[in-house]
């Protein structure tokens, strides 16, 4: 018993003397301005919480089950402070002066002051419950600091694509708390593609009767040889539970942007109603690499991922079909912003179709390309008449871009740059700069089946949205930024997780905090171990990260050092230098060692991190070359 004690008492100490050491108090976004005073708050069942203003109930009733569960005891809520009460105030007093969704907060021996509005006073519990270590002896003590606080950007976004494959509302709801707790609060949903619509819209039931059910799923890589599994794969959103998410998502201060698909990735929609297409008579075709090209018999919704052919028709009956959905859609979210998709629009449909080729001319368009532009800036009107303002991805700009257009560039930054050079509002999202989070996150064979590409949290945290292309002025465009999250290959919601922890902390603080505080290595290595650490008490699938210090480069020379770092508080790392498979039964790293390789030969390093609650990383791979031939490289 004893021994166990022993074992864990580092792991505590580290996690309640952590506000103290950290410059930044362990807070992700790390904040604005942080100043930290001498002295300390414990807090403790004496501590009264007071909050007289009612749109501040809920915030505080959400500290006050913070403290319930970390500190075992609940605070005394009154409406004010008495003399010699030691107290934690929340108040929209003095917020006017604060810029948007910002706040400050005071922390002296006897009082917490928290002061900021709606979203602001939300974001600063969010940090105040962030820098409070463990309990010891039913206090918890909190070093004493002034922090003043406020987002770079004011559009911080997490996508969730639910089309090809569906979350249920309650791990939507997990998703959604996710974000808040990290200050994001733009929730980018995908609701439609080809291979499944996923809203349901009254007037039109047979997109959720049919459109919301696909016949079988690709297994495994696609394209590849794998088939699919012919299995029933279904699932959609009912009006109710829609709504019951935007309201969530706003009591969290995030609005809900939804996403529906054109003119491309349409397949769903039309195989509910095949009139949408040019060709409403031609079976599915899947072009690309066998085995998967080929007709598929009438209108499918797809099985496989990709691009298809099969898009939506610029006929009046579309553009009515797509106005009802939008009055429905326009309905359910308050969200000023409605996306309305726009990639990856193929036009070899548009090409082959008598009535497009006659509509181009009618209406003195280029070529296709001027035709997407004229069926984005026909809904655009639309949208713009009732009040609300479209998104598109880049492709938007092609043609011609929408005059109130906001562009999400996500091939790469050439979109964005054009877009705020054009003067208009831009969101980044590019997925070579690590902001797709479908990518794997390391390049080891331990990792599960993803889409491909690398973004590594530090890729991610290394990002600057605003790009240097762009002049002062122009840069003000980026209204901000946002991570993808396809999910081809996230099956689970463990897989999303999987997929989104711990990026989503580098994601926060690219949105949030001011490039001159970035600091990766605070980052890295102070408050994303701190975060894991307390994730790990969970049962959130994150990915345990691989050591710091260590990546799958070769290293050269005959005597090298290895210096690592653990990525968790109270996470071990075991290594190994002979070939084997690391575990806890192999070496435990401790402090930096020096492998001697012989002349002509090479030895691998092999690490693994195992989490306190057992969680290990993938197994990490270094070669260490003192002028032997023929080294693998990755
Ligand atoms: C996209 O990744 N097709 C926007």
């Amino acid at each position: 018993m004893k021994k166990i004690f022993l074992m864990l008492l580092p792991t505590l100490l580290t996690l309640n003397t952590y506000a103290q050491t950290d410059a930044n108090m362990g807070i992700i976004p790390a904040p604005v301005a942080i100043k930290k005073t001498s002295g300390v708050f414990q807090l403790d069942k004496t501590v009264a919480l007071i909050s007289n203003e009612t749109e501040n109930a809920k915030t505080a009733d959400l500290l006050n089950a913070f403290i319930v569960a970390k500190g075992g005891f609940a605070l005394r809520e009154a409406k004010s402070v008495t003399a010699g009460q030691k107290s934690i105030v929340l108040t929209s007093v003095g917020a006017d002066k604060l810029p948007a969704e910002g706040y400050t907060i005071q922390i002296t021996t006897n009082h917490i002051k928290v002061v900021g509005k709606e979203a602001g006073l939300f974001y600063a519990v969010q940090s105040l419950m962030q820098l409070m270590p463990d309990k010891n002896q039913d206090k918890i003590t909190i070093q004493t600091a002034e922090i003043n606080d406020y987002p770079r950007f004011k559009y911080r976004g997490m996508h969730l694509d639910v089309a090809r494959h569906f979350f249920p509302v309650s791990f939507v709801k997990r998703y959604i708390d996710l974000l808040a707790q990290y200050k994001m609060n733009k929730f980018h949903w995908h609701l439609t593609d080809d291979q499944g619509w996923r809203i349901e819209i009254k007037k039109y039931p047979k997109l959720t009767t049919l459109g919301a059910t696909r016949s079988g799923t690709v297994v495994g890589n696609y394209p590849g040889t794998g088939g699919t599994d012919n299995e029933t794969y279904k699932g959609y959103y009912t009006q109710e539970e829609i709504k019951q998410v935007v309201a969530y998502a706003a009591t969290k201060y995030i609005t809900v942007v939804p996403e529906i698909e054109m003119p491309g990735h349409a397949s769903a929609a039309i195989a509910a109603y095949p009139e949408l297409s040019c060709f409403p008579d031609r079976d599915t075709f899947v072009s690309g690499d066998t085995p998967w090209s080929g007709s598929r018999k009438g209108k499918q919704v797809q099985q496989t991922w990709g691009v298809f052919d099969d898009v939506f028709a610029p006929t009046e009956n579309t553009f009515k079909f797509l106005e009802n959905v939008l009055d429905e859609v326009i309905a359910l979210f308050p969200s000023k912003y409605i996306h309305i998709g726009g990639d990856e629009c193929p036009k070899e449909y548009w090409k082959q179709s008598p009535f497009c080729q006659q509509f181009i001319k009618d209406n003195n368009l280029k070529d296709e390309h001027g035709l997407q532009s004229y069926f984005i800036q026909r809904i655009e009107k639309y949208i713009n008449a009732k009040g609300r303002s479209i998104i598109g991805w880049d492709e938007i700009l092609e043609g011609g871009l929408a005059p109130n257009a906001t562009v999400m560039s996500w091939r790469g930054e050439k979109g964005g740059i054009e877009a705020a050079q054009q003067s208009h509002e831009v969101i980044m999202t590019p997925g070579s700069a690590g902001l797709y989070f479908d990518h794997k996150q390391s390049n080891s064979p331990d990792e599960p089946l993803t889409i491909g590409g690398f973004a590594p949290y530090t890729k991610v945290y290394n990002y600057d949205p605003v790009p240097k292309e762009l002049t002062a002025d122009q840069g003000k465009y980026v209204i901000g930024v946002q991570a993808n999250m396809w999910s081809e290959y996230l099956e689970s919601p463990a897989k999303v997780e999987y997929q989104i922890l711990p990026r989503i902390f580098a994601l926060s603080e690219i949105a949030w905090t001011p490039v001159a505080r970035k600091d990766i290595k605070n980052f890295t290595e102070e408050r994303v171990p701190l975060h894991l650490a307390k994730l790990d008490q969970t049962s959130a699938n994150y990915w345990v990260p691989t050591p710091i210090g260590q990546n799958d480069a070769v290293l050269n020379g005959e005597n090298i050092n290895i210096e690592l770092k653990s990525p968790i508080l109270g996470a071990k790392i075991f290594y190994t230098l002979d070939g084997y498979r690391p575990s806890e039964n192999a070496a435990e790293y401790k402090a930096p060692i020096k492998v001697v390789v012989p002349q002509g030969q090479k030895k691998t390093l092999k690490t693994i991190v195992i989490a306190p609650s057992g969680k290990r990383s993938v197994v990490t791979e270094t070669t260490l070359n003192n002028g032997a031939p023929e080294v693998k490289t990755k």
